[in-house]
């Protein structure tokens, strides 16, 4: 693989948003935020008002449905931005994240937008070291205390973190997983910065 894929994973309140975001505005990188895909997909299920446990119509969905996540998250042309960050949608994620065909079609389109664009990317999301990009030129696992990421996560109750976490982690599908040869960082007590810092210094090791 000649282009050059950072990639970023880890559990939820970890950082990887924030830092993948800075990462790529520092070097003027492309970014992908995966897991707004998901999230994007969640919202048009609960609009449309299918069943969490209807897989196919979900799986149709995903495969038919047009994503874009930046400057603002959109799905078929709606403006889910907000709504993707609301509780129903931090509810529900988990659960459509975990349907295979779904993850298929939406990992699919992250390789073909990493292979779409010109430069360098950072692309962040629970699978992106390990089942998106198993070759990325530098794998980054950040991790941080619960209690860190409970904090961080002001706007999602504690307890919904918690069931998060373990959704994710214990699913047949792509669970959570720190990549081999994944450059491991605890974010607890570093600054944004300082976490960009070590990416940017085991990158230039790297390239
Ligand atoms: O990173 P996040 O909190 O925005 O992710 C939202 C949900 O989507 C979370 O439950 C994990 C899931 N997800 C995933 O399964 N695979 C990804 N590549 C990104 C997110």
């Amino acid at each position: 693989m000649s282009r050059v894929i950072v990639a970023i994973d880890g559990p939820g309140g970890s950082g990887k948003s924030t830092v993948a975001r800075g990462l790529a505005a520092r070097l003027g990188w492309a970014y992908l935020d995966t897991g707004a895909m998901y999230r994007a997909v969640t919202a048009e299920v609960l609009r449309t008002g299918l069943r969490l446990d209807d897989e196919d119509a979900i799986a149709r969905l995903a495969a038919a449905c047009v994503i874009a996540t930046v400057p603002r998250v959109t799905i078929n042309g709606r403006d889910v931005h907000e709504e993707v960050r609301g509780d129903a949608v931090n509810a529900a994620v988990s659960a459509v994240a975990a349907i295979p065909a779904v993850r298929v079609a939406m990992v699919a389109r992250q390789r073909a937008w990493a292979d779409a664009q010109p430069g360098a990317v950072v692309v962040e999301g629970r699978d992106t070291t390990t089942v998106v990009f198993p070759l990325a030129t530098l794998k980054v696992y950040l991790t941080a205390s619960f209690t860190e990421r409970a904090r961080r996560r002001d706007d999602e109750d504690a307890g919904a973190l918690g069931r998060r976490d373990q959704a994710d982690a214990d699913r047949p599908v792509s669970p959570l997983r720190r990549a081999a040869g994944a450059l491991v960082i605890d974010t607890t007590n570093l600054s944004v910065e300082a976490v960009i810092e070590e990416i940017q210094s085991c990158l230039r090791t790297s390239t």
